[in-house]
């Protein structure tokens, strides 16, 4: 299928974790940033329990969001029920597909880039992706950030593009 480029966005902690219970174990605000600052004006897709989790809707944005539930709505949400049909709908020529976990395994064979957020701990969760296997997935860039003095973990902005 000829489809928009498709960039994957998560924070995956060393352990795997990208979520507990609904939720991200973690709060690194320049995360939060970045995140903010790479999906704006691009429509982003996401799985309805990641939409469910969102403490509001993100300005600037489209969010579709992917539901097996043919009665699901949203006034906030763009709703499609298939990889297809959401990449239809998004109608741009970039997406962002933001999990969470399930939604990621949906896109990892379509997907170009994935911009990946390393956080040095492991929690308990219940959310778990694999980090990007080497044979299909190049690093092109890695941006470390230390433990902060207020308790927050080390980081890494890691980029990948497909082989
Ligand atoms: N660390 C990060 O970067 C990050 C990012 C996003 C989310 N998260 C975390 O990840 C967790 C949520 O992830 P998750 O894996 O549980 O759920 P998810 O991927 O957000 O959403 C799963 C839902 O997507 C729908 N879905 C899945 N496959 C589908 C398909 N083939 N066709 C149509 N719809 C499909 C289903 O919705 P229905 O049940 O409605 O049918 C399914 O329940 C939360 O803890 C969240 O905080 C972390």
């Amino acid at each position: 299928m000829n489809h928009p480029e498709i960039t994957l966005i998560l924070a995956r902690a060393s352990n795997g974790v990208i979520g507990a219970r609904g939720k991200m174990p973690w709060h690194i605000p320049a995360d939060l940033r970045r995140f903010k600052q790479l999906t704006m004006g691009r429509p982003m897709i996401m799985g309805r329990r990641t939409f469910d989790s969102l403490p509001a809707v993100l300005e600037g944005r489209r969010h579709i969001v992917l539901t097996r539930d043919p009665e699901w709505q949203d006034e906030n949400a763009e709703v499609a029920h298939s990889v297809e049909q959401a990449l239809r709908l998004a109608n741009a020529p970039h997406v962002m597909v933001i999990g969470g976990a399930e939604i990621y395994r949906l896109f990892l064979d379509t997907a170009d880039r994935i911009e990946l957020t390393e956080v040095t701990i492991a929690p308990d969760g219940d959310a778990l992706i694999a980090y990007p296997d080497d044979a299909d997935w190049r690093e092109v860039g890695r941006d470390a950030h230390p433990a902060d003095d207020a308790g927050r973990p080390a980081y890494s902005f890691v980029t990948f593009v497909r082989r």
